[in-house]
C-alpha cells in the first residue's frame, strides 16, 4: 500500500505546483502532519441534496487515504451527528468538517503569520488546521477554542497523537480567548455576521483578523483587518471564493415552511437572476441581512423570521414582478444595495473593504468615505 507519507509528500508537492504556497514553512507543515489522524474512520460526501456518510473500512485504505489527500473539505458533522454515528444519509446542515487544506493554508497565508506569533483560531473541528500551525509556531503560541464540546475532545485526543499540545478551550469562540491575548492574529475557520468586539481587544496593535464575513443568504467574502492605534481595525476583501459555516450563534434561525403571500406587487428594477452572481449576492444580503434566501420554482424568495416579512419575485414575460408583505420591504432593500453597486459599475469583492470599531462595524464600495452599509448587530 502506498504509504501516508509518500502521499503527504505527493499531495504537498501538488499544492506547491499550483502556487498554494508563498512559504515553504507551510509546505513542510502540509508535509508534515498526518490528516487521517484527524479525519477519524468515516467522513460524509454529498449525495444530491443529502449527506452520505462514508466509513473508512467500506472503502479500504488505499481509497480511503487517496479521499484523505486530495484538496477537498470533507464533512465530519451534520446537525451535530458525526459522520460515524448517522444511520444513513443525512439532509440537514453541516456542522463541522475539516477544510481543504489549500484554504487552511491561504488563512495562515492571508493573516501574515510568521514564526514566534501568536495565534488564536476559532473553531478547531477536527484540529487539522491547529496541527498546521503547531508545526510552525509550536504548541504554546496556539490557542484554538472549539464550540461543540465533543468535536473538541476528539480534536484534543487527535493533536495529541500528533505530538501537538496547543491550549484548547470549549466555548464560544465570539467571545475570543482571554488567555493568550495580546494575540498576533485571530483566524476564523467558521464564517461571522459581524465582527465580535472581543477580537479586536484580544489583538495586539498592527496585528489582523482572518475571517469570512458572511450571513443568511450565505453571500460570503474573505477578509483581513488590521488593528490600528486607535483600537479599530480596517481590510479589504479579497478575491477568493472561500466560504465556511456560519458560527453557531450566528446561524440562521429555524425557517417555517415558505408560502408566498400576495402582498403588495410591482414590478422589479433588477433582475433575481443578479444574485447567482456571489458578488451580486453579496451585496444583497448586505441590504437585506435580516432575510434568508429561498430559491422558489422559477424566481426566489426572502424571508425575515423575526417579522414574517416577505418578498418573492416571478418573470412577467417582459421582466420581474416582485410581491412584498409584512412591516419589512425587503426587496426594496435589496434593490437599492444592488444599484449601488451597479452605478459602481458592478465591481467585484475586491472592491469592498471593512472598518470596525468597538461600537460600528461597516462594509463600504470602493473607499471607506463611499457608499457603507452597517452591520447587524
Ligand atoms: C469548518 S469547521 C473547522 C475546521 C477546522 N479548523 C479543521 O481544520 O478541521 C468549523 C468549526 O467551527 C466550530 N464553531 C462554530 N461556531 C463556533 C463558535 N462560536 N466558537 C467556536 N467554534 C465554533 C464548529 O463547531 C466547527 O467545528
Amino acid at each position: 500500500m502506498t504509504s501516508s507519507t509518500f502521499l503527504r509528500q505527493r499531495f504537498a508537492g501538488e499544492l506547491a505546483a499550483y502556487g498554494r504556497f508563498t512559504d515553504p514553512a507551510w509546505r513542510a507543515a502540509v508535509e508534515a502532519v498526518p490528516r487521517e489522524l484527524f479525519l477519524g474512520d468515516a467522513v460524509f460526501r454529498p449525495q444530491g441534496i443529502e449527506w452520505e456518510p462514508v466509513r473508512r473500512e467500506q472503502l479500504g485504505d488505499e481509497a480511503w487515504l487517496s479521499m484523505v489527500y486530495s484538496d477537498t473539505t470533507w464533512v465530519t458533522q451534520v446537525d451535530g451527528i458525526g459522520a460515524r454515528d448517522a444511520p444513513g444519509p443525512l439532509a440537514g446542515r453541516p456542522t463541522s468538517s475539516s477544510t481543504l487544506p489549500s484554504l487552511v493554508v491561504r488563512m495562515l497565508e492571508l493573516a501574515d503569520v510568521r514564526d514566534g506569533d501568536r495565534v488564536l483560531e476559532i473553531g478547531t473541528g477536527t484540529g487539522y488546521s491547529t496541527a498546521i500551525l503547531c508545526h510552525r509556531l509550536g504548541g504554546k503560541a496556539v490557542y484554538s477554542v472549539e464550540y461543540d464540546e465533543y468535536l473538541a475532545a476528539a480534536a484534543a485526543r487527535h493533536l495529541r497523537a500528533a505530538g501537538c499540545s496547543p491550549h484548547l478551550a470549549v466555548g464560544d469562540g465570539l467571545r475570543g480567548h482571554q488567555d493568550g491575548a495580546d494575540y498576533d492574529a485571530v483566524i476564523a475557520t467558521c464564517a461571522v455576521r459581524t465582527i465580535p468586539p472581543s477580537w479586536l481587544w484580544q489583538l495586539r496593535e498592527g496585528g489582523s483578523i482572518v475571517t469570512t464575513l458572511s450571513g443568511w443568504m450565505l453571500g460570503s467574502g474573505l477578509i483581513r483587518l488590521v488593528l490600528d492605534d486607535k483600537g479599530t481595525a480596517h481590510g479589504r476583501f479579497v478575491t477568493d471564493q472561500a466560504s465556511y459555516m456560519l458560527a453557531r450563534p450566528h446561524e440562521r434561525p429555524p425557517r417555517p415552511t415558505f408560502y408566498a403571500h400576495p402582498g403588495s406587487t410591482r414590478d422589479s428594477w433588477v433582475s433575481p437572476d443578479l444574485l447567482d452572481d456571489l458578488t451580486g449576492l453579496f451585496v444583497a444580503q448586505l441590504g437585506a441581512p435580516s432575510a434568508e434566501l429561498v430559491r422558489t420554482g422559477d424566481g426566489l424568495a426572502q424571508v425575515d423570521v423575526a417579522t414574517g416579512s416577505q418578498a418573492w419575485t416571478e418573470p412577467d414575460g417582459t421582466g420581474w414582478t416582485v410581491h412584498q408583505d409584512g412591516p419589512l420591504r425587503l426587496w426594496d432593500q435589496v434593490e437599492e444595495a444592488l444599484d449601488a453597486w451597479q452605478k459602481a459599475g458592478s465591481p467585484d469583492r475586491t472592491a469592498f473593504g471593512m472598518t470596525v470599531t468597538e461600537g460600528d462595524q461597516t462594509v463600504w464600495l470602493g473607499d471607506p468615505a463611499g457608499p457603507c452599509r452597517r452591520l447587524p448587530t
